[in-house]
């Protein structure tokens, strides 16, 4: 396995040449384009390659772990009636379904609108409740006790969230989302910028390939891992999860900072890092890695 990814590593490395690190958040741009890095983790032992130890924040990635927390604290139709299901072909932080389609729900939890919806729904009497409860979900779930928020980051997108400001007071005005508008958008701000490595990112992806355990302790109901898991195979990869179903087949879900994380169920769990970016915000190294490894080990669950 360790031979297979660093030679995945060094063939898809020529690709990160053809992406741009992330611009909108001023402080993403200090990330090393050239970096990419995998971690697998399986029952039988871990594997890392390349740039494997580099720090990032999660950035989108972090829709996984708010919408567990959300879908834990929620019962189903209480989640329904403010954001389906349904995959979208709009870029992640589009505006436009919000107020033609969908009785003006978010499309799905894994866009930047759901998202924010999902952090306004995750149990908490303030800001700082819910965003202690999704902090302390996801060191459980990374297996990382000292997780923290890159403060640099997070006020980088704080100064600088006008497109997600614009979809969180829509949504208050529509009245689909409820509570203080700026403290879910700081809920959301600080949860996308968590750091973490590809470890992180490879564990929680493990426990969803184990339907919610950990080391064979539920953290989660085995339903709940397979909702999430069917919403990531249709959904995490915005306007290119019908390509990533095609090409990986591997439910997944990605982020700004360069991160994907790749569920490979009841097998394997996969974080990949490469801060240089396709033009739908996804690494364009990490999915030619998954591309490659899922081709080689005969991974799609199609
Ligand atoms: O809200 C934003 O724009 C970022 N914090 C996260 C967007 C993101 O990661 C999109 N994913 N590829």
């Amino acid at each position: 396995m360790q031979d297979v990814l660093q030679r995945i590593i060094d063939e898809s490395r020529p690709l990160v040449k053809d992406g741009q690190v992330a611009s909108y958040i001023p402080e993403l741009l200090k990330a090393d384009k050239n970096n990419l890095g995998i971690y697998v983790v399986t029952k039988d032992g871990e594997f890392g390659a390349g740039d494997y130890n580099q720090v990032f924040t999660m950035q989108s990635v972090s829709k996984v772990i708010t919408l567990l927390c959300c879908m834990i604290d929620n019962d189903n139709d209480a989640i329904s009636k403010k954001v389906s299901f349904e995959p979208t072909n709009d870029g992640f932080n589009s505006i436009v379904t919000l107020e033609t389609k969908n009785k003006n729900r978010p499309l799905n939890p894994l866009i930047n609108s759901g998202a924010i919806l999902c952090s306004s729904l995750v149990k908490g009497q303030s800001k700082s409740e819910k965003f202690e409860r999704i902090l302390e979900f996801a060191k459980i779930i990374t297996g990382n006790a000292e997780l923290k928020v890159n403060a640099d980051v997070y006020l980088s997108e704080k100064d600088t969230g006008s497109r997600n400001r614009a979809l969180a007071y829509f949504m208050h005005s529509t009245g689909i989302m409820e509570g203080d508008v700026e403290d879910n958008l700081d809920v959301y701000f600080r949860t996308c910028s968590i750091e973490v490595t590809c470890k992180e990112l490879a564990n929680i992806a493990f426990c969803l390939a184990n339907d919610g355990t950990i080391n064979g302790v539920e953290l989660f109901p085995r339903s709940l891992a397979k909702s999430v898991k069917a919403i990531m195979s249709m959904c995490g990869m915005y306007n290119e999860s019908g390509e990533m179903a095609v090409n990986v087949g591997l439910p997944s879900k990605s982020g700004v900072g360069g991160g994907i994380l790749t569920v490979v169920p009841n097998k394997m769990g996969i974080g990949v890092f490469g801060p240089s970016l396709n033009e739908n915000g996804s690494s364009i190294g990490g999915i030619e890695v998954l591309k490659k490894l899922s081709h080689e080990l005969d991974l799609s669950i199609y």
